[in-house]
């Protein structure tokens, strides 16, 4: 564990550009490497959770290269072709890699085993065990639904209608990407809307995939057998990673940082939002599409922020966002409350209660609820900081580490957090990023 204070910083100026988008690096990486044929990636991000993926894809066969330019390229085997893993799928500390790998694994007649770290091994993965082993995938998995877990593929398997009982992108992708190789057509239906980089992507690369509204829900139907053809992606930034940016420059008198290249999908968008609603000074220049997504440049600058109560309907479009965003609250004026927020329990870590205990060692008034944190801001006041020898307990969470960095550069003595590590599976530049802008 690599332990680190996070300084009071000055004002954040100029322009930076964040890595590409997790989300769409992992389908990137997926849907090429289920295409006949050579696809090229641009801007993957280069983080832990993502290379697992690509770690994947190889032993399922498919070939996958970094060129010297930082161009990916990606001959795929071929839907229904996937080979059988020589060895267990090492999925790290990657939610994302693991759910929707599953998915793909469940449709194919191959074994594969799945393990991860310590975070990820306490996850829950009975919600894509239900609707994969509908499918006729059968899947033993640790006690409580958890990683270690062996799944034996189903071929053919049976197309489903399946309504998502929690809001879950990756729930949704897994039974999606189960369906690309079961004949007939696989349906799921989303009461609530969540991001939508499957959908989107899969049809780019030629998968027969139509999207409607029945009743307030949103129905996904994919017609399986499908043949991929290969494509060229360029992945935008990720707006998960600009997060961090945007609050520490609205919290830090005298910022005014560009953060170019963002990816505004609406169905990730939200912290935006709520940002703006609090106060915040965010300019979106350029919009355009990069990849299929929306994207624009954020100038962002430092602001007074007053807390509000968080609407839940817009939990789904910012649900990684939630630990920076209490960092936002804690330095506003008056009283933050959110709610509907149980997902969060079940994330890299429960991150309601590690970001309770957290900005509390950092100084904050923090309640917490089942579902939520009530926030008493300081309206502006730096928060006081960590004491000396007391760390944060990141509990193996990128999110948690980098918002209470955020923290640190809005403290008066700084915060120490116990481990920097796991920055590394989702924003590597990020230590550097920070300098930079900080310069
Ligand atoms: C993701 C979906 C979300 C999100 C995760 C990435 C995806 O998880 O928290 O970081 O790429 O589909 P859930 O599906 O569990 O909400």
């Amino acid at each position: 564990m690599t332990s680190h204070r996070f300084m009071p910083m000055g004002p954040l100026k100029g322009a930076i550009r964040v890595p590409g988008d997790k989300s769409i690096s992992h389908r990137a990486l997926m849907f090429a490497g289920l295409a006949v044929g050579r696809s090229r990636i641009a801007g993957l991000l280069e983080g832990e959770d993502v290379l697992a993926t690509a770690a994947a894809m190889r032993q399922f066969g498919a070939q996958v290269e970094r060129g010297e330019d930082g161009v990916w390229s990606v001959d795929g085997v071929g839907v229904g072709s996937l080979l059988e893993p020589h060895h267990a799928l090492d999925m790290g500390n990657s939610g994302t890699s693991t759910r929707l790998l599953m998915g793909l694994v469940a449709s194919h007649a191959i074994t594969a085993t799945f393990v991860g770290d310590a975070s990820l091994s306490g996850r829950p993965m009975k919600r894509v065990i239900d609707p994969l082993a509908q499918m006729g995938a059968s899947i033993e998995a640790s006690a409580g639904g958890t990683l270690p877990l062996m799944l034996r593929g189903a071929n053919p398997a049976v197309p489903i209608a399946y309504r998502l009982p929690v809001a879950s992108a990756q729930v949704k992708s897994a039974v999606l990407l189960a369906g690309l190789n079961t004949p007939g057509i696989t349906r799921v239906i989303e009461p609530v809307p969540t991001r939508d980089h499957t959908e989107r992507m899969l049809t780019g690369f030629g998968a027969k995939l139509e999207v409607a509204e029945e009743n307030g829900e949103t129905v996904i139907a994919i017609h399986g057998e499908a043949d991929l053809t290969p494509m060229d992606v360029t992945v935008p930034g990720d707006p998960s990673s600009a997060a961090f940016f945007m609050v520490a420059a609205t919290l830090v008198p005298g910022s005014d940082l560009t953060i170019l290249n963002v990816g505004l999908n609406p169905t990730r968008a939200g912290l935006l939002q709520v940002l703006r609603q609090m106060g915040a000074d965010i300019e979106e220049i350029g919009p355009r599409e990069v990849g299929g997504e929306p994207v624009a440049d954020l100038r962002v600058r430092h602001a007074a922020l007053s807390g509000i109560d968080v609407d839940p309907a817009i939990a789904p479009a910012m649900i990684d966002e939630f630990p920076v965003l209490f960092v936002a609250a804690a330095l506003a004026s008056g009283t933050t409350r959110t709610t509907g927020l149980e997902e969060l329990r079940v994330k890299e870590s429960d991150r309601l209660a590690t970001m309770a205990v957290a900005l509390e060692l950092a100084g904050a008034r923090v309640e917490e609820q089942a579902d939520g944190l009530t926030i008493h801001g300081t309206g502006g006041e730096p928060l006081p900081g960590t004491p000396e020898g007391a760390d944060v307990a990141t509990r193996l969470d990128h999110r948690i580490c980098m918002s209470m960095a955020v923290a640190g550069l809005a403290s008066g003595k700084g915060v120490s957090v116990d481990d920097t590590a796991p920055i590394n599976t989702s924003f590597p530049t990020f230590t550097r990023l920070l300098r930079e802008a900080a310069a």
